[in-house]
Formats: C-alpha cells, sequence, structure tokens
C-alpha cells in the first residue's frame, strides 16, 4: 500500500528538497514546520501527534540543532508520539562529529521502529541559504578555526540519500555518513565562490572571541551564540568531522557533488552578486 510521508522541517535546506524528490516520485507526502497547518513546533510538543496522524514514514530535521538543550527531550517526545501514532520508520538527520547529536541518535535507534541516522558535514547551501550567505555577498568571510578542513556536502545530496532511507529498507539500522568529495579550509571555499562568482571575496581569520564577540554586538541571542561557539570549538576541529565518507556514492551509485560544481551553479543564479551598500 502507498505510504504517507512527512517531513520535519519540510521548508528548509534539505526538507524541501526531501519534499520535491518524493513528490517527483509520486508520494503522498506532508510538510510540518511552523508555518504548515497543522503547524508543528519544536517548543510546543502538542503539536507533535497531530502532525503525525495518518503517516507511515518521517523525515525529522530538528531545529536549530541536536546539540542544543531541549533537542533530546523534543526528540524523545516525537519518537513516542510517533510510536502511539503508527509511524512505522523515523529518519533522522544529525550533524557529524556532534557528540551532543548522538543521544538523540541513540532515542531514534532505540525506539523499536524502523530507522536510518543520517550524519551530514557542513552543507555547501550555508553559503547559498543560511548563514554565510550575507558575508559572501558584502565580500568579507571571517571565521575562527581557519585550518579546519571540512568536507562540505550538499544539501541535494543528503535529501536523495534520505529519500533512499525512506522508500527502500536497505538502509534501516544504519548510519550513514554524507560528506562531500573534498576537504576545503573555509578560505578555499571563499576562494572557490570568488572565482565562480567573478569578484573578490576576501576571507579574514578571527578568533573564536572575536567572532562571538562579533555576533554579540550584531545583538544576536545568547542561545545562537553558544550554539555557533559550539560549532566551531566542538563540531569543525572533531577528526571524525574532517574524513570524507563513501557512503553517498555506496547509497546513490555515484559521486557526491563537488563544491566547485556547486559554486558553479549557484554562481549562475546571481545570488552572489555584489550587494551594494545603502546609506552613506
Ligand atoms: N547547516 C549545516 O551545515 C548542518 C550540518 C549538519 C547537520 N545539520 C542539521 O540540520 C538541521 C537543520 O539545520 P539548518 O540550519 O540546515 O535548518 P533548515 O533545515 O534550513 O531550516 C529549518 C527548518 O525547520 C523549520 N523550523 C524552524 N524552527 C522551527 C520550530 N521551532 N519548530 C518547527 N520547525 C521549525 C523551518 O520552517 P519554519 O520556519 O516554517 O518553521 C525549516 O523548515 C539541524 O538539526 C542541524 O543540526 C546542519
Amino acid at each position: 500500500m502507498e505510504k504517507n510521508y512527512l517531513v520535519i522541517g519540510g521548508t528548509g535546506k534539505t526538507g524541501r528538497r526531501v519534499v520535491e524528490k518524493l513528490q517527483g516520485k509520486g508520494h503522498n507526502v506532508k510538510v510540518a514546520s511552523r508555518n504548515s497547518s497543522p503547524s508543528f513546533n519544536w517548543d510546543d510538543p502538542e503539536t507533535y501527534k497531530p502532525a503525525l496522524e495518518g503517516i507511515d514514514r518521517v523525515y525529522i530535521v530538528y531545529y536549530p540543532d541536536l546539540a542544543v538543550p531541549g533537542a533530546y527531550e523534543a526528540i524523545s517526545m516525537l519518537t513516542e508520539a510517533a510510536k502511539n501514532t503508527g509511524v512505522e520508520k523515523l529518519v533522522l538527520l544529525s550533524g557529524k562529529g556532534e557528540k551532543e547529536a548522538e543521544r538523540c541518535e541513540q532515542v531514534v535507534a532505540n525506539s523499536g521502529l524502523d530507522y536510518t541516522l543520517v550524519r551530514a558535514s557542513w552543507f555547501n547551501q550555508n553559503f547559498s541559504e543560511s548563514f554565510f550567505l550575507e558575508p559572501v555577498q558584502a565580500g568579507i568571510v571571517a571565521t575562527p578555526m581557519p585550518d579546519a578542513e571540512i568536507p562540505f556536502v550538499d544539501a541535494d545530496d543528503i535529501a536523495e540519500v534520505a529519500v533512499q532511507a525512506l522508500i527502500n529498507d536497505d538502509l534501516n539500522g544504519q548510519t550513514v555518513a554524507v560528506t562531500g568529495p573534498e576537504l576545503y579550509k573555509m578560505s578555499e571555499v571563499v576562494e572557490i565562490i570568488a572565482e565562480a562568482s567573478n569578484r573578490s571575496i576576501q576571507y579574514v581569520p578571527v578568533t573564536l572571541d572575536q567572532y562571538t564577540a562579533e555576533m554579540r554586538s550584531a545583538g544576536l541571542p545568547d542561545s545562537y551564540i553558544w550554539l555557533f561557539e559550539y560549532l566551531f570549538k566542538e563540531v569543525l576541529t572533531n577528526p571524525s568531522n574532517q574524513e570524507i565518507s563513501t557512503d553517498v556514492e555506496r547509497v546513490l551509485g555515484r559521486k557526491p557533488k563537488s563544491f566547485k560544481q556547486f559554486a558553479q551553479e549557484t554562481a549562475k543564479t546571481g545570488i552572489w552578486s555584489v550587494k551594494e551598500k545603502t546609506g552613506s
């Protein structure tokens, strides 16, 4: 019988692509986010059950990160609600090298439901759909940990792996590590973006203290600053996050997309064009 799929975070970077790919294959898909109907909010467990009614398989994107305080409780409650509403399979998006996220992974793995854990490295799309877009547009990207080598992965590849985990049973019980095919330092990806978009973009290494001070002076909330500090300090420098995995090729039968290809395709959209500063 045809399955009903729910994509939590279905308007985000990987979720939107999972929705499109499932729909493209003719599957029944519902989106759950704060703007869906019924509305789904991680901060309000009352919204979990209504979103899960009638659903067989779920792609879970927790926001902002499985490592933040409260994520473990939310994933535990969601898993419980999924069991109670008759869900058969959970596919959880997790982060590579994130020790704290592993507690959440264990909740899903020990749920008794079929499951797949999709552990991703940092996304290419952080530069086109997320926090590094503005710095790129402004022509100056400053980050700490300049020596970290990151196997940036494309959100399309993550979504394709997640779709395989959702629709087939071959990946049940597995942890799939999704990375890109090469390791890059931040300065190197900035150079690739500059070359692809034919403009000059400066990379500036800063200390973690300078970086957090900058976020504080920009008025960003403490929880956001905590998360970024954690991601740079614990995740980017974790040796397991600096390894290339062959899992994308194992699952999809083709190589993952390179950062260069992503940069060339994205540059063509014009999103990295120089943003003129307004005012004097
Ligand atoms: N970005 C990376 O490089 C990276 C790497 C590895 C793992 N991850 C993991 O990917 C996950 C998503 O991170 P992301 O930054 O890439 O986000 P994202 O998927 O681009 O966007 C967030 C999604 O979550 C929804 N959302 C936001 N707040 C919500 C709330 N309170 N309740 C329900 N839905 C909410 C948003 O829709 P609405 O606004 O409509 O609610 C949107 O669909 C995190 O768990 C992170 O650990 C990210």
